[in-house]
């Protein structure tokens, strides 16, 4: 466990006086995903999580996880990176919509995909959220992944920060949990 992060995190946005921030490490890709699906376990309709990190760093395998935990784990959760966004919708629970901006060409092309009707009844989980400038929602939990090479090969170094009273208390909760099963 450790709260160091890397010099220039991906995350551009330093958290505010009331947001809530936590920084942890996982050794794999199997403890990114356990992570991933205890936050879709307390996200809900219209929730923003923004993921950001490089290439490869591990922000689809943690939607892939959040969508397993909300949707089933039947659910096959390709990367949108071509249709910039893939749509699920469990019966018995709020919608979830995976979005994958990489290729979106300006701030303003979201509200053509229906971004307002997923902000208003969906769980959205945003990668490569740098392409929506001021279109980002300002309450939101932003997830960052980087790699750890000094702490292992497959390494991650996470940081949480909950925007909004909202996030704020559920990634306090989700850090008091954690450290609770960890005993740490
Ligand atoms: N600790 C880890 N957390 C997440 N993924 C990991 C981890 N360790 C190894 N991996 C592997 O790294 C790869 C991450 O790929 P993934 O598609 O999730 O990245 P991405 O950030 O979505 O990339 P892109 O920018 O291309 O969308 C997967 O093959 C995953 O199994
Ligand atoms: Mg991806």
């Amino acid at each position: 466990m450790t709260t160091e992060h890397a010099a220039s995190p991906p995350c551009p946005h330093a958290p505010g006086p009331d947001d809530r921030e936590w920084g942890l490490a996982v050794s794999t890709a199997e403890e990114t995903a356990s992570l991933a699906a205890r936050v879709g376990a307390v996200s809900d309709a219209g929730d923003v999580i923004a993921l950001w990190g490089d290439l490869g760093a591990g922000k689809t395998t943690f939607c892939r996880a959040l969508v397993h935990d909300r949707a089933g784990d039947g659910e096959e959760v390709p990367s949108p990176t071509f249709t910039l966004v893939q749509i699920y919708e469990p019966p018995e629970s709020a919608p979830v919509w995976h979005f994958d901006l990489y290729r979106l060409n300006g701030p303003e092309d979201i509200w053509e995909l229906g971004f307002d009707d997923a902000l208003e009844d969906a769980v959205s989980l945003i990668e490569w959220p740098e392409r929506l400038g001021r279109q980002l929602p300002l309450r939101r939990l932003d997830v960052e992944l980087c790699f750890a090479p000094d702490l292992g090969p497959t390494a991650r170094r996470l940081r949480l920060i909950g925007r909004g009273p909202d996030w704020a208390r559920r990634v306090d909760r989700l850090e008091t949990e954690h450290g609770a099963a960890d005993g740490d």
